[in-house]
């Protein structure tokens, strides 16, 4: 193999790395702008803070999702349906809905949304329902949502439990969702995000640098993989260190002390190969 100019494969190398870096930074920034809160932004907080709005982040995991319970009781069986900061099965403004047979009752509207949270927890308020009939001093409906880290899954199923008999009703929804877990996952996923960016770079060094070499430089065979006489260089300079270090001298002793002692049992076969050859 003959050595290539440096000059060229180093420019190689150069024009290649910055082609392909354009389509990555694009895609980068597409899935940033994918990650930013997307529908986030129709929950109206009572009284909007940055610290709420924050709390209310957590949950972007949960985003464009119905979740339902089925609570039955003696006679009737109520489905409930929450929605983070979407129309909770399709009732518009309602973030939480309660169904039976009759009828859909809104329960919390997510244009009165509260969040506040803890280390493993977020408690979302959606206030603003439909009025109650004739108990709980016929006030609005509001709904609690109590959702707490579990890293085993995104989001588990919801459970409910009326409040009716006190002074002032709610309801109370509680689910699990590694989205409230303190950030442990997002230091693992920061990890294996520079993984991926390092394998994305060192896929768009070897693409970038075979296209250059093959359809600028017109390289052909071992010669288009990007700067190949550096990486052949490399090869053999850590299999030299390997023999160095690795191999161990003693190996020739009795490599000489066998050679003694075998030779005729190794000649023999090699004489009658010589035999076999000319047949
Ligand atoms: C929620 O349920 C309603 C009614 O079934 C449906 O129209 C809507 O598309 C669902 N939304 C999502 C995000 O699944
Ligand atoms: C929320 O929406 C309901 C129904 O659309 C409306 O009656 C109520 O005034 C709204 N509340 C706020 C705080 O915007």
């Amino acid at each position: 193999m003959q050595p290539r100019d440096p000059m060229k494969a180093r420019r190689g190398l150069g024009g290649g790395r910055v082609l392909s870096l354009v389509p990555l930074l694009v895609l980068l920034l597409v899935l940033c702008g994918c990650s930013a809160e997307d529908g986030m932004d129709k929950c109206k907080l009572t009284a909007e803070s940055a610290s709420e709005r924050s709390v209310l982040n957590r949950l972007t995991p949960l985003l464009h999702r119905n979740f339902s319970v089925v609570q039955k009781e003696e006679k009737e069986s109520y489905t409930y349906v929450f929605q983070l900061c979407g129309d909770a099965d399709g009732v518009a403004g309602a973030g939480f809905v309660q169904k039976d047979n009759t009828k859909t009752t809104v329960v919390g509207r997510y244009n009165s949304t509260k969040a506040i949270g803890g280390s493993v927890w977020v408690l979302l308020t959606y206030d603003n329902g439909e009025k109650y009939d004739n108990h709980c001093d016929m006030a609005n409906r509001k709904a609690f949502v109590m959702i707490t880290c579990d890293r085993t899954t995104d989001a588990s199923t919801l459970t409910v439990a009326e409040e009716r008999e006190r002074k002032e009703c709610f309801y109370l929804f509680e689910m699990t969702s590694s989205a409230v877990c303190p950030p442990l996952e997002s230091k693992l996923s920061a990890g294996s995000i520079l993984l991926i960016v390092g394998l994305c770079l060192v896929a768009a060094y070897l693409i970038g640098g075979f296209l250059y070499q093959r359809l600028i430089v017109g390289a052909k065979g071992m010669d288009q993989i990007p700067n190949y006489a550096f990486w052949v260089e490399i090869g053999n300079l850590s299999a030299d260190g390997c023999d160095f270090v690795c191999r161990s001298k003693n190996r020739e002793e009795p490599n000489a002390y066998r050679g003694v002692s075998s030779e005729p049992a190794e000649e023999e076969p090699e004489e009658r190969d010589d035999h076999l050859l000319p047949m």
